[in-house]
């Protein structure tokens, strides 16, 4: 069977432009940090198949959950059923997070969490017979491919072709250390008319604009304000989560709390799609009502599924065995080290980290995700042994927990041989 050529024939994959970029590498098996190809080479999941891996490939305990809940549930209906997972699942997420954050909203990936939060917190005023209609988001976010998410981000290449069909947001600059004071300004002009219903950031870093860091300062700043004029805040963790910025969740880093937190990715350990939408008390108290159509009227054929669910809770045990923060805390120190030791050097690069993501943006003439560079380093860092896709002219690495110190020393060197070309 020539499954390249089936592939080509009949499978259109995302993010990709058929016509120029070359066949996707097949991969047969994957264990531990590393892929395995059809052909006989292997790759190490530097990204962690877009960022969602966290303990790595074909972990026996999560194959053991699966296995456990197939044999009891499969899959059932989540509206008028619930399932053990699932309880546990929400009883487990609601723990690690902050102490209001109770009710948790099933789904089934980052973009539908993200849908289920704008809905709630739009809801929520609507409910109430409060006419707070508007959204304030951040320039180069990225809150995934669906259409409420689209809007909430930014107005891109990827978008174009859809932008007559977006609900109106509006949005506050990136927050550079230089304009901080500006932003929050900014922010408080739109606060100050009363008709935000919320407001949506990817908490301290925004992922797909090129692992763009700012402070937890500023953040804590834009949330107090908000929340002073009764804006919901709503924190995508989508990325962030799971130990991804050094804590279990970016909020971990923070003084102020959201309101409605999107949770995915990870979740399941990378292994299943789920989401999770969770609110507070006060939220979900504006859906209890005698009125059916007040109820939050959302829902998707897999929403909860028992599978997944299963999978998220081995997960979620996972960080207390293993020693997940240890090696958490490894890859952070290591990702450091590096990131001084590449400022101290002439490249024309600038080079940050936050947590277990170390991310490299390359100062060249074409900036921004079409960026030629990006072609370049992803066919070196192919050749050369390692799954890096580049988000334009940023090259950034975020690997599952299980890497090992050598595999990471490994990452490093190839990094260095390709910054000497530049
Ligand atoms: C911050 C953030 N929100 C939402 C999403 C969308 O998640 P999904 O791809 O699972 O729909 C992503 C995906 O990269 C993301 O990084």
């Amino acid at each position: 069977m020539n499954w390249g050529e089936l592939d080509r024939k009949h499978v259109w994959h995302p993010f990709t432009q058929e016509k120029t970029e070359p066949a996707p590498f097949i991969v047969e098996s994957a264990k531990d940090a590393s892929l395995y190809l059809e052909g006989g080479n292997s790759l190490l999941d530097c990204n962690s198949s877009w960022w969602v891996n966290v303990h790595g490939h074909g972990h026996p305990k999560i194959q053991e959950a699966i296995n456990e809940q197939f044999a009891k549930v499969d899959h059932v209906i989540f509206a008028g059923a619930t399932h053990h997972k699932a309880i546990e699942l929400a009883d487990r997420v609601t723990t690690l997070l902050p102490s209001d954050l109770e009710k948790v909203f099933f789904s089934d990936n980052g973009s539908t969490a993200v849908e289920v939060a704008l809905k709630m917190a739009i809801q929520f005023w609507h409910n109430q017979g409060i006419v707070k209609k508007k959204i304030l988001a951040m320039r180069g976010a990225y809150h995934g491919d669906t259409f409420g998410a689209m809007s909430a981000g930014e107005r891109d290449y990827f978008n174009v072709p859809f932008e007559d069909y977006f609900f109106s947001v509006d949005f506050i600059d990136f927050p550079e250390e230089k304009n901080e004071m500006q932003v929050l300004e900014m922010a408080d002009e739109y606060f100050s008319g009363g008709e935000f219903a919320t407001l949506i950031v990817e908490p301290l870093i925004q992922g797909s604009a090129g692992m763009r860091m700012y402070s937890g300062f500023f953040l804590d700043r834009l949330v107090e304000m908000a929340r002073s004029y009764g804006v919901l805040v709503i924190f995508d963790e989508v990325m962030t989560a799971w130990g991804r910025t050094g804590k279990m969740f970016a909020l971990d880093h923070l003084r102020q709390n959201p309101d409605i937190i999107c949770l995915s990715k990870g979740l399941t350990g990378g292994v299943l799609p789920l989401g999770l939408t969770v609110t507070t008390d006060k939220i979900y108290n504006a859906f209890w009502q005698n009125e059916k159509h007040r109820a939050m009227l959302h829902g998707h054929s897999y929403t909860g599924n028992p599978l997944a669910c299963a999978a998220a809770c081995a997960s979620l045990e996972l960080f207390k065995h293993e020693n997940t923060w240890e090696k958490i805390e490894r890859i952070c120190q290591l990702n450091f080290n590096f990131s001084q030791e590449l400022q101290e050097k002439n490249y024309p690069i600038q080079v940050r980290t936050l947590g277990t993501i170390l991310a490299i943006e390359i100062k060249i003439d074409t900036q921004g995700y079409f960026s030629k560079i990006r072609d370049e380093a992803y066919a070196f860092f192919l050749k050369n042994g390692l799954l890096i896709r580049p988000l334009g002219n940023v090259i950034f690495i975020n690997p599952p927990y299980c890497l090992t110190e050598k595999e990471h020393y490994f990452i490093f060197d190839k990094l260095r041989q390709f910054l000497l070309l530049l």
